[in-house]
Protein backbone atom coordinates (compact mmCIF):
# COMPACT_ATOMS: atom_id res chain seq x y z
CA UNK A 1 0.00 0.00 0.00
CA UNK A 2 1.27 3.59 -1.15
CA UNK A 3 -0.24 6.87 0.86
CA UNK A 4 0.40 8.17 -2.79
CA UNK A 5 -2.79 11.13 -2.76
CA UNK A 6 -2.05 12.64 -6.35
CA UNK A 7 -3.79 12.04 -9.39
CA UNK A 8 -4.62 9.05 -11.29
CA UNK A 9 -2.25 8.94 -14.57
CA UNK A 10 -1.95 6.45 -17.14
CA UNK A 11 1.85 5.00 -19.00
CA UNK A 12 2.43 2.63 -21.28
CA UNK A 13 5.55 1.81 -23.77
CA UNK A 14 5.64 -0.10 -27.17
CA UNK A 15 9.19 -1.01 -28.29
CA UNK A 16 10.78 -0.30 -31.86
CA UNK A 17 12.21 -3.30 -32.44
CA UNK A 18 9.38 -4.62 -35.09
CA UNK A 19 6.13 -4.51 -36.69
CA UNK A 20 2.85 -3.70 -34.61
CA UNK A 21 0.54 -7.24 -34.23
CA UNK A 22 -2.57 -7.84 -33.36
CA UNK A 23 -1.06 -9.16 -29.44
CA UNK A 24 -0.01 -5.27 -29.25
CA UNK A 25 -3.37 -4.26 -30.68
CA UNK A 26 -5.21 -6.38 -27.73
CA UNK A 27 -3.10 -6.58 -25.09
CA UNK A 28 -1.97 -2.78 -24.70
CA UNK A 29 -3.20 -0.43 -28.12
CA UNK A 30 -6.82 -0.85 -27.50
CA UNK A 31 -6.75 0.00 -24.19
CA UNK A 32 -4.92 2.90 -24.62
CA UNK A 33 -7.32 4.42 -26.61
CA UNK A 34 -10.47 3.71 -24.20
CA UNK A 35 -8.45 5.08 -21.49
CA UNK A 36 -7.60 7.97 -23.25
CA UNK A 37 -11.18 9.59 -22.21
CA UNK A 38 -10.92 9.64 -18.84
CA UNK A 39 -7.57 9.85 -17.76
CA UNK A 40 -4.26 11.57 -17.77
CA UNK A 41 -2.51 9.86 -20.33
CA UNK A 42 1.31 9.18 -21.79
CA UNK A 43 2.31 6.79 -24.63
CA UNK A 44 5.81 6.30 -24.98
CA UNK A 45 7.50 4.79 -27.98
CA UNK A 46 10.15 3.14 -26.02
CA UNK A 47 13.11 3.51 -28.32
CA UNK A 48 15.93 3.42 -25.75
CA UNK A 49 14.64 0.02 -24.72
CA UNK A 50 15.06 -1.05 -28.47
CA UNK A 51 18.72 -0.51 -28.21
CA UNK A 52 19.66 -3.12 -25.10
CA UNK A 53 19.67 -4.81 -28.01
CA UNK A 54 21.09 -4.38 -31.55
CA UNK A 55 19.04 -2.01 -33.74
CA UNK A 56 20.32 -0.99 -37.02
CA UNK A 57 19.85 3.17 -36.75
CA UNK A 58 18.02 4.09 -39.91
CA UNK A 59 15.82 0.91 -38.90
CA UNK A 60 15.19 1.90 -35.66
CA UNK A 61 14.03 5.60 -36.35
CA UNK A 62 11.68 4.43 -38.97
CA UNK A 63 10.17 1.60 -36.83
CA UNK A 64 9.60 4.48 -33.90
CA UNK A 65 7.50 6.13 -36.60
CA UNK A 66 5.89 3.08 -37.32
CA UNK A 67 4.82 2.50 -33.71
CA UNK A 68 3.64 6.29 -33.33
CA UNK A 69 1.82 6.29 -36.41
CA UNK A 70 -0.05 2.55 -35.18
CA UNK A 71 -0.89 4.37 -31.85
CA UNK A 72 -2.52 7.53 -34.34
CA UNK A 73 -4.21 4.73 -36.67
CA UNK A 74 -5.98 2.83 -33.68
CA UNK A 75 -7.48 5.75 -32.62
CA UNK A 76 -5.31 7.52 -29.86
CA UNK A 77 -5.60 10.61 -30.00
CA UNK A 78 -3.46 13.44 -29.08
CA UNK A 79 -4.99 16.00 -27.94
CA UNK A 80 -6.16 13.93 -25.30
CA UNK A 81 -2.87 12.16 -25.18
CA UNK A 82 1.10 12.66 -24.88
CA UNK A 83 2.67 10.61 -27.41
CA UNK A 84 6.20 10.99 -27.38
CA UNK A 85 9.57 8.84 -28.27
CA UNK A 86 11.12 7.74 -24.48
CA UNK A 87 14.62 9.34 -25.70
CA UNK A 88 12.87 12.67 -26.64
CA UNK A 89 12.69 13.29 -22.49
CA UNK A 90 15.48 13.29 -20.67
CA UNK A 91 14.65 12.71 -17.22
CA UNK A 92 13.68 8.78 -18.04
CA UNK A 93 17.10 8.27 -18.12
CA UNK A 94 17.67 10.60 -15.21
CA UNK A 95 15.62 8.59 -13.46
CA UNK A 96 16.53 5.46 -14.45
CA UNK A 97 20.39 6.12 -13.14
CA UNK A 98 18.84 7.05 -9.32
CA UNK A 99 16.46 3.65 -9.83
CA UNK A 100 19.93 1.87 -10.54
CA UNK A 101 21.01 2.84 -7.18
CA UNK A 102 16.96 1.98 -5.43
CA UNK A 103 16.96 -1.77 -7.29
CA UNK A 104 18.75 -4.71 -5.77
CA UNK A 105 20.56 -7.22 -8.02
CA UNK A 106 18.91 -9.79 -6.48
CA UNK A 107 15.49 -8.45 -7.67
CA UNK A 108 16.88 -8.26 -11.23
CA UNK A 109 18.49 -12.04 -11.47
CA UNK A 110 14.60 -13.10 -11.31
CA UNK A 111 13.37 -11.43 -14.03
CA UNK A 112 12.46 -14.02 -16.37
CA UNK A 113 12.52 -11.84 -19.54
CA UNK A 114 15.80 -11.16 -19.35
CA UNK A 115 16.62 -15.10 -18.75
CA UNK A 116 14.44 -15.97 -21.39
CA UNK A 117 16.20 -13.23 -24.12
CA UNK A 118 19.74 -14.17 -23.34
CA UNK A 119 19.32 -17.93 -23.05
CA UNK A 120 22.92 -19.29 -22.47
CA UNK A 121 24.58 -16.28 -23.62
CA UNK A 122 24.51 -14.05 -20.51
CA UNK A 123 27.97 -13.10 -20.69
CA UNK A 124 27.37 -11.30 -24.25
CA UNK A 125 24.34 -9.57 -23.75
CA UNK A 126 24.65 -5.95 -23.01
CA UNK A 127 24.38 -3.78 -19.30
CA UNK A 128 21.07 -2.01 -20.56
CA UNK A 129 19.32 -5.40 -21.19
CA UNK A 130 19.96 -6.62 -17.70
CA UNK A 131 18.72 -3.13 -16.03
CA UNK A 132 15.90 -2.83 -18.69
CA UNK A 133 12.97 -3.18 -16.07
CA UNK A 134 14.53 -0.72 -14.04
CA UNK A 135 14.66 2.01 -17.03
CA UNK A 136 10.71 0.80 -17.11
CA UNK A 137 9.87 1.85 -13.67
CA UNK A 138 11.64 5.16 -14.53
CA UNK A 139 9.29 5.52 -17.25
CA UNK A 140 6.42 4.82 -14.91
CA UNK A 141 6.84 6.63 -11.74
CA UNK A 142 8.90 9.55 -13.84
CA UNK A 143 5.04 10.52 -14.33
CA UNK A 144 3.93 9.03 -10.74
CA UNK A 145 1.62 7.08 -13.62
CA UNK A 146 -0.86 4.75 -11.44
CA UNK A 147 -2.04 2.52 -13.79
CA UNK A 148 0.13 0.97 -17.16
CA UNK A 149 -2.20 -1.05 -20.06
CA UNK A 150 -0.21 -4.31 -21.06
CA UNK A 151 -0.47 -7.27 -21.85
CA UNK A 152 0.16 -10.25 -19.31
CA UNK A 153 3.80 -11.17 -20.24
CA UNK A 154 4.81 -7.50 -18.48
CA UNK A 155 3.03 -8.25 -14.84
CA UNK A 156 6.72 -9.28 -13.58
CA UNK A 157 8.29 -6.12 -14.39
CA UNK A 158 5.34 -3.23 -13.52
CA UNK A 159 5.84 -6.12 -9.90
CA UNK A 160 9.66 -4.77 -9.89
CA UNK A 161 8.08 -1.32 -10.96
CA UNK A 162 6.13 -1.17 -7.51
CA UNK A 163 8.98 -2.95 -5.40
CA UNK A 164 11.78 0.17 -6.49
CA UNK A 165 8.51 2.65 -5.72
CA UNK A 166 7.75 1.13 -2.46
CA UNK A 167 11.78 0.52 -1.54
CA UNK A 168 12.63 4.56 -2.77
CA UNK A 169 9.59 6.09 -0.69
CA UNK A 170 11.06 3.57 2.57
CA UNK A 171 14.36 4.71 1.92
CA UNK A 172 13.65 8.42 1.55
CA UNK A 173 11.63 8.44 4.32
CA UNK A 174 8.77 10.16 2.32
CA UNK A 175 5.75 7.59 1.95
CA UNK A 176 3.48 8.17 -0.95
CA UNK A 177 5.86 10.21 -2.71
CA UNK A 178 5.76 7.39 -5.54
CA UNK A 179 2.79 5.41 -6.46
CA UNK A 180 2.94 1.52 -6.52
CA UNK A 181 1.40 1.40 -10.12
CA UNK A 182 -1.02 -1.01 -10.78
CA UNK A 183 -1.05 -3.35 -14.17
CA UNK A 184 -4.10 -3.27 -16.16
CA UNK A 185 -4.05 -7.15 -17.84
CA UNK A 186 -7.04 -7.93 -17.83
CA UNK A 187 -9.43 -8.32 -20.70
CA UNK A 188 -9.63 -10.77 -23.83
CA UNK A 189 -6.82 -10.41 -25.46
CA UNK A 190 -4.26 -9.88 -22.48
CA UNK A 191 -2.45 -12.79 -24.33
CA UNK A 192 -2.20 -13.56 -27.92
CA UNK A 193 -0.84 -16.65 -29.04
CA UNK A 194 1.16 -17.46 -31.93
CA UNK A 195 -1.30 -18.61 -35.15
CA UNK A 196 1.44 -21.17 -35.92
CA UNK A 197 1.79 -22.18 -32.63
CA UNK A 198 -0.50 -22.15 -29.77
CA UNK A 199 1.70 -22.49 -26.75
CA UNK A 200 4.27 -19.67 -27.75
CA UNK A 201 3.11 -15.73 -27.72
CA UNK A 202 2.58 -14.38 -31.00
CA UNK A 203 5.64 -11.95 -30.91
CA UNK A 204 7.35 -9.15 -33.56
CA UNK A 205 10.31 -11.61 -33.00
CA UNK A 206 9.33 -14.82 -34.59
CA UNK A 207 10.57 -16.06 -37.50
CA UNK A 208 7.81 -17.02 -39.15
CA UNK A 209 5.89 -14.02 -40.97
CA UNK A 210 2.72 -16.54 -40.90
CA UNK A 211 2.58 -16.24 -36.75
CA UNK A 212 1.23 -12.85 -36.29
CA UNK A 213 -1.03 -10.78 -38.12
CA UNK A 214 0.51 -7.47 -38.50
CA UNK A 215 -1.58 -3.93 -38.64
CA UNK A 216 0.15 -3.53 -41.70
CA UNK A 217 -1.20 -6.57 -43.66
CA UNK A 218 -3.59 -5.68 -46.29
CA UNK A 219 -6.97 -7.89 -45.99
CA UNK A 220 -5.87 -10.31 -48.53
CA UNK A 221 -2.74 -11.06 -46.37
CA UNK A 222 -4.87 -11.10 -43.03
CA UNK A 223 -6.65 -13.85 -44.57
CA UNK A 224 -4.28 -15.66 -46.21
CA UNK A 225 -1.99 -16.15 -42.84
CA UNK A 226 -6.01 -16.89 -40.94
CA UNK A 227 -6.25 -19.82 -43.34
CA UNK A 228 -3.11 -21.03 -43.00
CA UNK A 229 -3.12 -20.92 -38.92
CA UNK A 230 -2.47 -24.54 -37.19
CA UNK A 231 -5.56 -25.98 -35.89
CA UNK A 232 -6.24 -29.66 -34.69
CA UNK A 233 -8.86 -31.80 -37.53
CA UNK A 234 -11.63 -31.57 -34.75
CA UNK A 235 -14.75 -29.36 -34.77
CA UNK A 236 -15.23 -26.27 -32.69
CA UNK A 237 -17.01 -27.25 -29.14
CA UNK A 238 -20.29 -26.19 -27.95
CA UNK A 239 -18.21 -25.72 -24.38
CA UNK A 240 -15.32 -23.73 -23.33
CA UNK A 241 -14.00 -26.84 -21.58
CA UNK A 242 -14.23 -28.62 -24.72
CA UNK A 243 -10.74 -25.96 -25.62
CA UNK A 244 -9.19 -27.53 -22.78
CA UNK A 245 -5.69 -29.40 -24.46
CA UNK A 246 -6.44 -27.50 -27.72
CA UNK A 247 -4.36 -24.24 -27.78
CA UNK A 248 -4.51 -23.24 -31.36
CA UNK A 249 -8.36 -23.74 -31.30
CA UNK A 250 -8.86 -21.97 -27.98
CA UNK A 251 -6.52 -18.79 -28.93
CA UNK A 252 -8.90 -18.17 -32.79
CA UNK A 253 -11.48 -18.54 -30.33
CA UNK A 254 -9.76 -15.77 -28.03
CA UNK A 255 -9.02 -13.79 -31.24
CA UNK A 256 -12.50 -13.74 -32.45
CA UNK A 257 -14.45 -12.88 -28.71
CA UNK A 258 -11.50 -10.12 -28.14
CA UNK A 259 -12.36 -8.43 -31.79
CA UNK A 260 -16.17 -8.87 -32.05
CA UNK A 261 -16.89 -7.75 -28.05
CA UNK A 262 -17.98 -11.56 -27.17
CA UNK A 263 -16.66 -13.99 -24.65
CA UNK A 264 -15.69 -17.00 -25.83
CA UNK A 265 -18.78 -19.01 -24.89
CA UNK A 266 -20.84 -17.09 -26.75
CA UNK A 267 -18.11 -17.47 -29.65
CA UNK A 268 -18.84 -21.35 -29.03
CA UNK A 269 -22.49 -20.95 -29.01
CA UNK A 270 -22.17 -19.35 -32.29
CA UNK A 271 -19.73 -22.19 -33.82
CA UNK A 272 -19.83 -24.83 -31.95
CA UNK A 273 -19.91 -28.41 -33.99
CA UNK A 274 -18.53 -26.22 -36.74
CA UNK A 275 -15.09 -27.53 -38.40
CA UNK A 276 -12.35 -24.59 -39.17
CA UNK A 277 -13.55 -24.81 -42.78
CA UNK A 278 -16.47 -22.53 -41.28
CA UNK A 279 -14.89 -20.85 -38.49
CA UNK A 280 -11.70 -19.70 -40.16
CA UNK A 281 -13.22 -17.49 -43.25
CA UNK A 282 -15.47 -15.99 -40.66
CA UNK A 283 -12.51 -15.08 -38.39
CA UNK A 284 -10.23 -14.07 -41.12
CA UNK A 285 -13.55 -11.68 -42.23
CA UNK A 286 -13.55 -10.30 -38.60
CA UNK A 287 -9.86 -9.59 -38.41
CA UNK A 288 -9.76 -7.85 -41.58
CA UNK A 289 -13.26 -5.88 -40.67
CA UNK A 290 -11.23 -4.51 -37.48
CA UNK A 291 -7.61 -4.11 -38.46
CA UNK A 292 -8.15 -3.53 -42.46
CA UNK A 293 -8.88 0.16 -41.35
CA UNK A 294 -6.39 0.67 -38.86
CA UNK A 295 -4.07 -0.56 -41.66
CA UNK A 296 -4.86 1.85 -44.44
CA UNK A 297 -4.81 4.89 -41.93
CA UNK A 298 -1.18 3.56 -40.59
CA UNK A 299 -0.22 3.41 -44.68
CA UNK A 300 -1.34 7.19 -45.05
CA UNK A 301 0.36 8.18 -41.64
CA UNK A 302 3.78 6.44 -42.31
CA UNK A 303 3.67 8.27 -45.89
CA UNK A 304 3.99 11.64 -43.91
CA UNK A 305 6.98 11.20 -41.49
CA UNK A 306 6.79 14.73 -41.04
CA UNK A 307 3.33 15.09 -39.40
CA UNK A 308 4.40 11.80 -37.06
CA UNK A 309 7.69 13.49 -35.73
CA UNK A 310 6.04 16.59 -35.30
CA UNK A 311 3.42 14.60 -32.87
CA UNK A 312 6.32 13.57 -30.98
CA UNK A 313 7.97 16.36 -30.29
CA UNK A 314 4.96 17.85 -29.50
CA UNK A 315 4.21 15.14 -26.87
CA UNK A 316 7.67 14.92 -25.71
CA UNK A 317 7.69 18.68 -24.59
CA UNK A 318 4.28 18.29 -22.82
CA UNK A 319 5.80 14.81 -20.94
CA UNK A 320 8.60 16.66 -20.19
CA UNK A 321 6.84 19.22 -18.05
CA UNK A 322 5.57 17.31 -15.92
CA UNK A 323 8.52 14.58 -16.00
CA UNK A 324 11.39 17.66 -15.23
CA UNK A 325 8.66 18.59 -12.15
CA UNK A 326 8.97 15.05 -10.58
CA UNK A 327 12.81 14.49 -11.27
CA UNK A 328 13.56 17.82 -9.52
CA UNK A 329 11.66 16.69 -6.60
CA UNK A 330 13.48 13.49 -6.33
CA UNK A 331 17.02 14.74 -6.33
CA UNK A 332 15.51 17.29 -3.51
CA UNK A 333 14.59 13.92 -1.65
CA UNK A 334 17.94 12.33 -2.40
CA UNK A 335 19.93 14.71 -1.45
CA UNK A 336 21.78 16.44 -4.49
CA UNK A 337 22.33 20.01 -4.58
CA UNK A 338 19.55 22.12 -6.62
P1 LIG B 1 6.25 -5.69 -27.17
O1 LIG B 1 5.77 -6.08 -28.51
O2 LIG B 1 6.87 -6.83 -26.43
O3 LIG B 1 7.07 -4.43 -27.16
O4 LIG B 1 4.95 -5.36 -26.30
C1 LIG B 1 4.22 -4.17 -26.40
C2 LIG B 1 2.92 -4.32 -25.63
O5 LIG B 1 2.09 -5.30 -26.25
C3 LIG B 1 3.10 -4.77 -24.17
O6 LIG B 1 2.10 -4.18 -23.37
C4 LIG B 1 2.89 -6.25 -24.27
O7 LIG B 1 2.46 -6.80 -23.04
C5 LIG B 1 1.79 -6.35 -25.32
N1 LIG B 1 1.89 -7.63 -26.04
C6 LIG B 1 2.95 -8.07 -26.77
N2 LIG B 1 2.71 -9.28 -27.29
C7 LIG B 1 1.45 -9.61 -26.89
C8 LIG B 1 0.61 -10.75 -27.10
N3 LIG B 1 1.00 -11.77 -27.85
N4 LIG B 1 -0.62 -10.74 -26.54
C9 LIG B 1 -1.04 -9.71 -25.78
N5 LIG B 1 -0.30 -8.60 -25.54
C10 LIG B 1 0.92 -8.55 -26.07
N1 LIG C 1 8.83 -3.74 -21.47
C1 LIG C 1 7.68 -3.38 -22.26
C2 LIG C 1 7.49 -4.43 -23.36
O1 LIG C 1 8.40 -5.07 -23.77
C3 LIG C 1 7.82 -2.02 -22.88
C4 LIG C 1 7.87 -0.92 -21.88
C5 LIG C 1 8.94 -0.11 -21.62
C6 LIG C 1 6.81 -0.49 -21.05
N2 LIG C 1 8.59 0.82 -20.69
C7 LIG C 1 7.31 0.61 -20.31
C8 LIG C 1 5.51 -0.92 -20.85
C9 LIG C 1 6.53 1.26 -19.36
C10 LIG C 1 4.74 -0.26 -19.89
C11 LIG C 1 5.25 0.81 -19.16
O2 LIG C 1 6.41 -4.57 -23.82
Amino acid sequence: MSDYKGPERVLSGIQPSGGMHLGNYLGAIRKFVELQDRHDCFYCVVDMHAITVWQDPAKLREQTFHIAASFLAAGVDPKKAAIFHQSGVRAHAELAWIFNCVARLGWLDRMTQFKDKVGKDKERASVGLYTYPVLQAADILVYKATHVPVGEDQKQHLELSRDIAGKFNHDFDAPGFFPLPEPLIKGPGARVMSLRDGTAKMSKSDPSANACVYLSDDRDTIARKIKKAKTDPDALPSEVAGLEGRAEAANLVGIYGALSGKSDADVLAEFGGQGFGVFKPALAEMVAEKIGPIGDELRRLEADPDYVRGILCEGAQTASVVADKVVDEVKQAVGFVA
